[in-house]
């Protein structure tokens, strides 16, 4: 117990085994939900400690535990108060799975789609602030940039005080979609979400981030889906519906299909104007996510964005951009033929571990 609670201080990442996540998670009996990478189930550890578990689909192989061991030992010493933090994770031939804190207010989509009056504009606003200050991180601070690839509701998460802290970032790095072993549902990204760049084939780099965060911006602006089928026609792609009451200085119809208080409303119309930006159909126009913060903490005055949609209006074709220097390469974590990994290699810490610096968590239960 000692050592684990010394581990945790000491945030280094923790290899955990199939049996002792078994016990946390009383035998995966208790369900929060399930994603594109996986199943996530909550636990609880023998000092209280509770987590997530994230049950990975794929098989291990002795190929790839390198590979992971590298990548969970970099983003478990990722440490940001916007940014859910991993405790560790189980690479065994049964499980691959990974350990994070655990949110106890969930994910935000509950509160956009589901609980839409428990959370005030204010707080929204803060929500999004806090949300950005944790991409910003990622995408400007750590030593090697990380590209989430899944900027949604669902995977922006709540402590007690409805704090905002991103969650799954660095597993699109882990799950390669070509990859045979860790394998996500379709491909990068989520559809409503996802920068057109991710699906045409063009230069990738953070600013698909970006483009998922104003996209996530619209959503906490309205308090709805952005495609909503079950609304008129004309409202049923809300950034869209935004975009043309901008253009037309039409503003104050949002004020009232949303339910924005007279006290919000400059805030609500410096989210609107930070969205448009962020959405810009040329990466190269959407701004850092470092600017983005200050846009929306208000100590930078916003410019006047132009039209994010010009192709869907039927105006001008847009050669898409050559995107900027950086492109993204994922490392592919798999090759060659399944090797299991035997049950001697699960006891004791292998050279690989202590090269990445992760702790074997043997004595918790
Ligand atoms: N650390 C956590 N604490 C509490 N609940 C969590 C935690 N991580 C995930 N969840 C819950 O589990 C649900 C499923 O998470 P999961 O990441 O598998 O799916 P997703 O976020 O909807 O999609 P994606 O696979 O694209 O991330 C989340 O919506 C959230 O409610
Ligand atoms: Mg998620």
């Amino acid at each position: 117990m000692d050592k684990f609670l010394n581990d945790m201080e000491r945030e280094k990442p923790i290899r955990f085994t199939n049996q002792q996540l078994r016990i946390a998670t009383d035998n995966y009996s208790n369900l929060l939900g399930s994603g594109g990478f996986g199943t996530v189930y909550k636990g609880i550890f023998s000092n209280g400690t509770m987590v997530a578990v994230k049950v990975l689909r794929g098989t291990s192989d002795k190929k790839i535990e390198e590979q992971f061991m590298a990548e969970v030992g970099t983003i478990g010493r990722i440490h940001h108060f916007n940014l859910v933090r991993l405790y560790g994770f189980c690479f065994e031939k049964n499980l691959i799975a990974m350990v994070y804190e655990y949110m106890g207010n969930g994910s935000l989509d509950r509160y956009l789609f589901h609980e839409k009056k428990t959370l005030g504009y204010e707080k929204l606003h803060e929500i999004a602030v806090g949300t950005a200050r944790g991409i910003a991180y990622l995408h400007e601070e750590c030593q090697h940039r990380i590209i989430h690839y899944d900027i949604k509701p669902g995977n922006i998460l709540l402590d007690r005080n409805f704090n905002p802290k991103v969650a799954d970032f660095g597993l699109a790095k882990l799950c390669n979609r070509d990859n045979t072993h860790i394998t996500m549902t379709g491909g990068r990204g989520t559809p409503g979400y996802a920068a057109p760049e991710l699906w045409l084939p063009f230069p990738i780099t953070h600013k698909c981030d970006v483009y998922s965060f104003g996209m996530l911006l619209f959503e906490i602006i309205g308090r709805r889906r952005n495609l909503d089928t079950k609304v008129a026609e004309s409202k049923d792609w809300f950034p869209m519906w935004v975009w043309k009451r901008f253009e037309t200085g039409e503003l104050w119809e949002l004020m009232i299909v949303c339910e924005i208080e007279e006290k919000t409303k400059e805030i609500a119309e410096r989210m609107v104007k930070i969205a448009l930006w962020c959405v810009q159909y040329r990466p190269e126009l959407r701004p850092m996510m470092s600017a983005v913060v200050k846009m929306l903490e208000g100590s930078v005055e916003i410019p006047e964005p132009d039209n994010p949609f010009p192709h869907f209006m039927g105006g001008t074709t847009i050669a898409h951009p050559v995107a900027e220097s950086q492109t993204y390469n994922t490392t592919s974590i798999s090759s060659g033929s399944s090797v299991m990994v035997s049950n001697s290699s699960i006891v004791c810490a292998t050279p690989v571990m202590r090269k990445y610096e992760i702790e074997l968590a043997s004595s918790i239960v």
